[in-house]
């Protein structure tokens, strides 16, 4: 299947078809995205969290980002793929995100970026990222790494104010040039009222039914990342038991010697070899 292209991200919108978001941040991962036919990946900062085992997104770095980019890509190069900027590569001026944004095109390999935060400031990161020929993504609601002024990993937009506010950061982003936004954790009725008044695609991770398309963390929705799951993951797999389970039965039969013992996983050598072998062996008085 070729690569979609924003264009065909906005004829989906057009016509009603839901966009596919998931989220890889590995080679092996990627790859089994791309066999699914999902049809755009996020390389997210989320990695620090379920591939780095940080407690938080805020310690990675760019080249933690690049690296796992490109492993992506490589995993992917069929697929739409958004490099998260990560905490502090964006938010000191409109050049270091520029800069940064930049290095995610062209180092990591990536179709887009996608930057955190709804306020003027962030407005004015995205039209630089965006003068400068680069798509970029908004995400409002939820946003990880202001995490400390969220108050923690709550759901946003609960009250009729706090609410307005987050419908006028996605036009805000809109305006500013975002090619698409990602809603993070906010009401349901607010993911609507935002879908039915953008221009753009707008993706949603806790945003309800009504968005245009949906975004998961896939360690989450495999059941892999156990340290936490929010509220709006659905589980379609429980892969963490699976492959402890596969650990617990490997180390059982490696202490109990059942393994490697069969044919099928050993190497074979003719009789008269191994009879000459042993010989020599004796012979040359090795050991
Ligand atoms: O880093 C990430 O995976 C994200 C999602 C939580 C939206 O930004």
């Amino acid at each position: 299947m070729a690569k979609k292209s924003r264009l065909d991200f906005s004829q989906m919108v057009v016509e009603g078809q839901k966009i596919v978001y998931l989220t890889a941040y590995d080679y092996l991962t990627a790859k089994m995205v791309e066999k699914a036919g999902i049809d755009m990946i996020l390389v997210g900062d989320s990695l620090g969290m379920v591939s780095l085992g940080y407690d938080t997104t805020l310690p990675v770095s760019m080249d933690d980002m690049i690296r796992h980019c490109q492993a992506v890509r490589r995993g992917a190069p069929n697929t739409f793929i958004v490099g998260d900027m990560p905490y502090m590569s964006y938010q000191v001026s409109d050049e270091e995100a520029v800069f940064n944004a930049g290095r995610f095109i062209r180092e990591g390999g990536a179709d887009a970026v996608k930057l955190e935060g709804g306020g003027p400031r962030m407005a004015s990161r995205i039209k630089a990222i965006n003068e400068s020929g680069i798509l970029v993504m908004g995400h409002i609601g939820l946003t990880p790494q202001s995490m400390a002024q969220q108050g923690g990993y709550k759901a946003q937009g609960r009250n009729s104010q706090a609410a307005i506010n987050i419908v006028k950061e996605a036009k805000r982003l809109e305006e500013a040039g975002a090619f698409s936004i990602l809603v993070e954790a906010v009401p349901t009725v607010v993911g609507k009222v935002i879908t039915e008044r953008a221009g753009i695609p707008i993706l949603g991770i806790g945003a309800g039914p009504y968005t245009h398309g949906q975004l998961l963390i896939y360690a989450d929705m495999i059941g892999l990342y156990e340290n936490f799951t929010p509220k709006f993951v659905k589980k379609y797999a429980s892969v963490n038991e699976i492959i402890t389970n596969a650990f617990k039965e490997y180390a059982k039969d490696v202490r109990e010697k059942n393994f490697p013992v069969d044919e099928e996983h050993t190497y074979k050598m003719e009789k008269e070899v191994i009879e000459e072998f042993l010989k020599l062996i004796k012979e040359e008085a090795i050991g």
